[in-house]
């Protein structure tokens, strides 16, 4: 079975998966941007990697765009994010970013991110900052621009599992 990994990354956590599951997989990983629909329709298994941005799957757009291609494939998708991968926050903005339809056809494997507020770009900080602006919850809104690192190269297992 042909594979590909296909990722976006603006701080480099999600790339740093990415390279990961190249290891153990031998799959070719390449930037969102730059893959080629040739990439995509050659494979058979297709990972796709993303932040989570503003309670959203940042990847999840492109993925309903292509999904005339990606819909006959094995298509796991996995998210970073500063919230725990086993948070029911995340499973539920998965279940809410697709119809049930596509739903059903990807499997969704959360990995644990790190953001630490001075290295974010001055725009990323202004978007934490009205983030935090409006949100009402005290503790949410002083978790928000807390620094955070809870990357785990083990949380991949499960991917691995699934694909091998
Ligand atoms: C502007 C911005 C918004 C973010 N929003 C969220 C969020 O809503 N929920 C969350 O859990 N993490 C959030 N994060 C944390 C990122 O998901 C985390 O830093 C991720 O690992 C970054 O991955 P990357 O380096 O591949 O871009 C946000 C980070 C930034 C910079």
């Amino acid at each position: 079975m042909k594979g590909i990994i296909i990722y976006k990354s603006n701080y480099g956590v999600t790339k740093q998966y990415a390279e990961w599951l190249k290891e153990e997989t031998g799959y070719p990983a390449i930037e969102i941007e730059r893959v080629k629909r040739k990439d995509i329709l050659d494979a058979d298994i297709v990972i796709i990697g993303g932040p989570v941005l503003a309670h959203t799957i940042s990847v999840a757009k492109w993925v309903k765009k292509k999904w005339n291609i990606l819909k006959d494939k094995k298509v796991i998708l996995f998210s970073t994010s500063g919230t725990s991968p086993q948070s029911h926050v995340l499973r539920n903005i998965f279940e809410s970013s697709f119809e049930t339809g596509i739903l059903n056809k990807i499997k969704y494997f959360p990995q644990g991110g790190r953001m630490i507020f001075n290295e974010l770009t001055a725009f990323d900080k202004l978007v934490m900052r009205l983030g935090q602006k409006m949100e009402k919850n005290p503790q949410i809104r002083e978790e928000m621009v807390r620094d955070k690192d809870i990357i785990d190269r083990n949380g991949l297992q499960p991917i691995l599992q699934y694909v091998m």
